[in-house]
């Protein structure tokens, strides 16, 4: 079985798909075959890039969109709004064959979330039920700045009440030159969340070939 990650977040542009993308990409260059999953994408209307196409292209993968993110919807809402909108439910099922079908013949899959880890897919399953149904290890996405160590301590406990694993959690975009307090901010996350606490400087999204590595420390046993 391909070895894998689930990419989760505080919530929702907070740069999940970046950090998706950065830890795909890293294996890529190692020359790992990498799949990527997304179980459902809102938001198509707003005609910017799709968190499915980026998450394709810094993995070299040649997945569909159909393959990458089963469920795909105009509006930016919810997931399980969305789908009701468009007068279906998402299958739970669905998304365990689908991410299954991804991994096959892959070395690692990444999964990117979607919001939080309690935005409901469907009205009785929500992400933070698909991250157990997967069975990968988190990683937890959150902003450097003020009022993050208790989004992510938040969303720690909300993992870990559901026997999710956390691998590690990544502030980003890291800046240059951090502040005291967004210093203070990964020392406190590192102490209180007991793991490891990365940062990610702002991409240049226009070109995966300029990014540095991302790889949290044990993420992929086998690999
Ligand atoms: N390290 C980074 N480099 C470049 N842009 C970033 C970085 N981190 C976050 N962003 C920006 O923040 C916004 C939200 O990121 P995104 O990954 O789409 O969030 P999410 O997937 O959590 O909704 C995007 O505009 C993205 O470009
Ligand atoms: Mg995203």
């Amino acid at each position: 079985m391909a070895d894998g990650v689930f990419v989760t977040g505080t919530g929702t542009e907070v740069g999940k798909t970046v950090v998706a993308a950065a830890i795909a990409r890293t294996l890529a260059v190692e020359g790992k075959r990498v799949a990527v999953f997304k179980p459902a994408v809102t938001g198509l209307d707003e005609g910017v890039e799709t968190d499915h196409a980026l998450l394709r292209r810094a993995s070299g993968s040649d997945q569909s969109d159909e393959q990458i993110a089963p469920y795909r919807y105009g509006p930016p809402a919810s997931p399980h709004l969305a789908a009701a909108l468009a007068g279906e439910e998402i299958d739970p099922e669905r998304l365990r064959q689908a991410a299954a079908e991804a991994a096959e013949g892959a070395d690692a899959i990444v999964c990117e979330g979607v919001g939080g880890l309690l935005v409901p897919l469907s009205p009785a399953h929500l992400v933070r039920d698909l991250a157990a149904d997967l069975g990968y290890p988190l990683v937890v996405v959150a902003s450097p700045g003020l009022g993050t160590i208790n989004h992510t301590l938040l969303t720690l406990e909300s993992a870990r009440a559901a026997g999710l694993e956390v691998a590690a959690i990544v502030l980003t975009p890291w800046p240059a030159e951090p502040t005291e307090i967004e210093r203070s901010n990964q020392e406190t996350i590192a102490a209180l969340g007991d793991t490891q606490v990365l940062t990610l400087p702002l991409l240049d999204l226009s070109d995966p070939s300029s990014w540095p590595p991302l790889l949290p420390t044990g993420l992929f046993r086998s690999l």
